[in-house]
């Protein structure tokens, strides 16, 4: 059991404007590390994490882990760490586990996770969800719920 915040949906989201929306969600939740992205293929995960990265200083191209399961972006000396994992293409769960995705996940930098379903017993307690969902072809809506397993001894 933990507790589930509602915090913020950003509606008819168009290309333009994820980068305000990065913004807005930088400036509230840069002090959580895991970011989880959850949506369809194509609904802008890539994207998405492209444009929050350029906002938070990625110095080098960022491109989608196609072919491993983790990348981690360059930034200036002394920003946190990112690093970006797609768990699309893993056969179970112990393949994560071998490269160590708990070690990055209790690490004090930013991993920013495209399917995170494919790794339900490695989640970390603490957490930003972010789901993105399609309203047609150029719009998405983008909900953020803070996730906080250590909340459930406050209850
Ligand atoms: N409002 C929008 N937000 C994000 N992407 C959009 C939007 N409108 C159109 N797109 C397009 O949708 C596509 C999203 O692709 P992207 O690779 O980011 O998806 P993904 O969720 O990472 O998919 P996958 O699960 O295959 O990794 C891109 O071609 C992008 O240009
Ligand atoms: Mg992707």
């Amino acid at each position: 059991m933990h507790l589930e915040r509602s915090v913020l949906t950003f509606k008819k989201t168009h290309l333009e404007d994820l980068s305000r929306v990065a913004k807005e969600l930088i400036q509230r939740i840069e002090k959580v590390n895991v970011w989880l992205f959850y949506g369809e293929m194509g609904s802008g995960k890539t994207t998405f994490i492209k444009i929050i990265g350029e906002l938070l200083g990625v110095e080098d191209a960022m491109s989608s882990p196609t072919f491993s399961i983790v990348n981690e972006y360059a930034v200036r000396a002394g920003a946190k760490k990112i690093f970006h994992f797609d768990f699309y293409r893993i056969k179970s769960e112990t393949e994560a586990y071998d490269i160590g995705v708990e070690e990055y996940f209790y690490s004090d930098n930013f991993c920013f996770v495209e399917w995170p379903e494919k790794i339900p017993n490695l989640l970390p307690a603490s957490y930003a969800k972010i789901t993105l969902e399609s309203e047609d072809n150029t719009h998405r809506t983008i909900a953020v719920s803070l996730h906080d397993g250590k909340e459930k001894n406050r209850i």
